[in-house]
Formats: C-alpha cells, structure tokens, sequence
C-alpha cells in the first residue's frame, strides 16, 4: 500500500491561545466600572462601559486590526482575509454590565476573540474570509428594560420610537443617553449591516448556571437561545395613614403587587412549558415611607422561554393575573410592554463545526440550549451563528459570586479559534469550492 508520507509528515502551524494576555486582558476590564463590593457596574451607555470599549479598541489596534466604531457605540476590528469581497466570520459579545454583575459575562467573550486573532497572528495563519471582532454596546437588558441594543442596531431592528420611550431609573431616554456620549441618533440606521457581509458568527460565552459544571463538562455548544418579554406593572391605590385607615379600607398597592408576585411565580411554574422562567426582579414602591400604606408600585416581569408559544401563553396569563388582582383589590393597573423578543435556534453546520473541534481537540463538550439571552440570538437574524460556553465553576452569573476558571477559558478560547479555522473551511466548502490548502 502507499501512504502519503511528504502530506502526512507536513507539520502545519497551530494557533496556540496565550494565557498570561488572556488574564491580563480580564483583570484589566474586571477594574473598570467594579465596585467596592467586588461587583462590575459598566451599564448600558455610561462612560464605565465606554472605557472598556477603549481598552478593547486600544488592544485591538496592537493586534494589528483595523478599528471603528459605530453610532450605537459597537466597537469592531477587523483582519483581513486572503480573498477580496468574501463575507466575513465575526466573533465577539458584550463589554457591559447588570448593576453589580459578574466580571466574565459577555468580556470572556470579547477579549476570547480578540485572542482568537492574536493566536493566528502569532503563527501568521491567514484565513481566506476575514475575521472581525466585535465588541457589542448595550447588550443588558438592565439599564432600560430592552437587552441587545447594540446588535439589534446591526441587523436593523432598533426603531427610534424605542429609544425615545424606553427610560431608565432616573428618567433618562436611551436616545438622551446615547447623545449624552456623543454618539449621533440620527444615525443609528447607518448601523446595519448586509447579511452578505457575515459568513458566520461565533459568540463564546459562559454559562450562566450550573449545567455544565454538574455534568463535568468543559464546554458547551448551544443549539437554541431563550427570549425574553418584559413587562412593567404600574398599580394605583391610595396613600394613606397606617394607623388610622381601618384594614377593610385601604387600597394597598404593595399588597397587591406582592399578590402579583407570588402569582407570577406560580403561573411560571403550574401554567407554562417546562422551560418558563419568570422573575419580578424590580420593585418601586412610593411614597416608601413606614407610617404610610403603599400608594404606588412600579414592578417590572421578565418572563423567558426557549419555546415562544408557551411564553406568550404564559405571558397572557400574568396579564389576565394582574387585572383580576386589580379589579379586587380596588387598584388601578397599567401593563406596558417594554420588550418582545424571540427565541433562535443555532445553524446545524456552525454547530457541527464546533463539535468537528472538540473531537479533534479530545475536549469533552455537551449541546444544550441557553436560558440566557445573547447578541447571538440576534445575530442569528443576519446570519447562521453559533455559541460555544465555558464551564461555570460557581454555577452563579448576574452576581459578583460569578466564577470561571482559567484553565476553562483558555480551552475556550482554544475551541474558539480552532472553530475560525474550521469555518473558513466550512464557509468555502458551502460554496463549493472544496477545502483550501
Ligand atoms: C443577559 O445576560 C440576559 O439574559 O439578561
Ligand atoms: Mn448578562
Ligand atoms: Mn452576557
């Protein structure tokens, strides 16, 4: 028989992810926006955020990619491929924050593909397709109530209307506060992109709960991402005296907003699909004061499923649920949808690609889908996208308690850049033009 030997000996050049740059780059970002409790506060639109988006930038332009910007406060670098005019593979996630989060949500996957690039870099492994970096803007839904602002402007789907309506604590737009950055509104449209730039998109992740960890597994691939709908309760009842105002007269709004909440829970957990999760995670409760009954509640519902149907079925029973609570308790109610989203199921073959990796790798994975949203789940409207999570350590996110260990981000990452490799491949083979030396 003969063997190949001249191809099977030939030593081709691995991308080889650097530690020591990877937990730089993560201790870096945990310092901005952390406070003294160890929390990271960069939220949506405030100069926190905007910082990390400089350091990123700042480390992209010493890989050598070419940076920008955009109107929504994206932050992009892009390397060339061996080809003009072909679509490019874009990696990336968020650099922003919840009120006190965690310091790997969303940054394990911005600075993952910024060393993706440095690795092939390194072993000067060029790609036919180019590869961009993204940094995505506004990706908390925590700030405003509406998550994925920065990718929804991408793929078109963030009409002005919203940002003028949508306000946060303190009153402020999101349309004021992208202008209070020095970003121009008028030119948030200019933000989208053709889907015939993007080949693929690949977002690394952690998970945000404790699956992986159980199971012992290193990596995850998601083969669907959850959606959310949130809505906000305003109940009118009527202030008080709490010593004067006899039980069998008071229209207590925080009583029937904590009847709302236990019922919320119920519905999530009797009601709906087996997926359904549904939080009351903000409370406003005026005048606030101890010696007066409860006036006014300002509440905000999350409610999330990876099956959209049963979310919507859940949905109209909590609104059914708040009225009749109302109509009982002699309150006033007002249920404003602050966001409507749908769930996304991931492209087969970027998941397959992935898994391709893994195996070669020897690295132990598990498909599974994500309760937690991702730009990918928007990016899925422009293109076949794909995610890849890290194990968990402390099964814990949206807290300062969030824990990832290195070693699982470095495989990670590793996964990651293998998987760039395995789509500039892939993409060409799609369009027939077989695997490319
Ligand atoms: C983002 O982390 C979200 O799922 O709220
Ligand atoms: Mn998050
Ligand atoms: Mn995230």
């Amino acid at each position: 028989m003969h063997w190949p030997v001249e191809a099977a000996t030939e030593v081709l050049p691995l991308p080889e992810v650097n530690q020591r740059r990877l937990a730089q780059d993560l201790r870096m970002l945990a310092h901005i926006g952390a406070s003294p409790g160890g929390g990271i506060n960069r939220l949506a639109f405030t100069a926190e955020e905007r910082e990390a988006h400089s350091y990123v930038a700042a480390r992209m332009r010493e890989a050598g990619l070419t940076v920008r910007g955009d109107a929504i406060g994206n932050t992009f670098g892009c390397r060339p491929g061996g080809r003009e005019g072909l679509p490019a593979i874009v990696l990336g996630s968020h650099l922003d924050s919840i009120y006190e989060g965690g310091q790997f949500d969303g940054t394990v996957g911005v600075v993952g593909a910024l060393e993706a690039v440095r690795a092939l870099n390194e072993q000067n492994i060029a790609t036919l397709h180019p590869i961009i970096a993204v940094a995505f803007a506004a990706e908390e839904g925590a700030r405003f109530g509406a998550s994925n602002l920065g990718s929804r402007a991408l793929v078109g789907d963030l009409p002005q209307e919203e940002l003028r309506r949508l306000h946060d604590g303190n009153g402020t737009s999101v349309a004021v506060a992208i202008q209070q950055l020095g970003f121009p509104l008028k030119e948030i449209p200019t933000c989208r992109w053709d889907s015939r730039q993007v080949g693929a998109f690949v977002e690394l992740h952690i998970e945000q709960s404790a699956g992986l960890e159980t199971l012992r597994k290193p990596v995850g691939i998601v083969d669907a991402i959850g959606a959310a709908t949130r809505l906000r309760i305003n109940l009118i009842g009527r202030p008080d005296h709490s010593g004067a105002t006899s039980m069998s007269l008071r229209r207590d709004a925080l009583a029937a907003a904590a009847e709302i909440v236990l019922n919320v829970e119920r519905i999530a957990r009797e009601t709906a699909g087996r997926n359904t999760v549904a939080t009351v995670g903000k409370l406003n409760v005026k005048p606030g004061v101890i010696t007066v009954v409860p006036g006014e509640v300002e509440m905000d519902i999350d409610i999330r499923d990876i099956d959209a149907d049963m979310k919507d079925i859940a949905t109209s029973a909590m609104e059914a649920m708040v009225h009749e609570v109302a109509r009982r308790r002699g309150i006033q109610e007002r249920i404003e949808l602050l966001t409507h989203q749908l769930p996304s199921t991931l492209a087969m073959w970027t998941r397959e690609a992935i898994r391709g990796v893994c195996q070669e790798m020897g690295v132990d994975y598990r498909v599974l889908p994500s309760g937690a949203g991702h730009d990918a789940r928007v990016m899925a409207d422009l293109a076949p996208a794909a995610m890849i999570l890290v194990r968990n350590k402390s099964g814990i996110s949206h807290s300062p308690a969030e824990w990832v260990e290195m070693s699982d981000i470095v495989l990670g990452v590793q996964v990651l850049t293998n998987t760039v490799l395995k789509l500039d491949d892939a993409l060409a083979q799609r369009r027939g033009e077989g695997k490319h030396p």
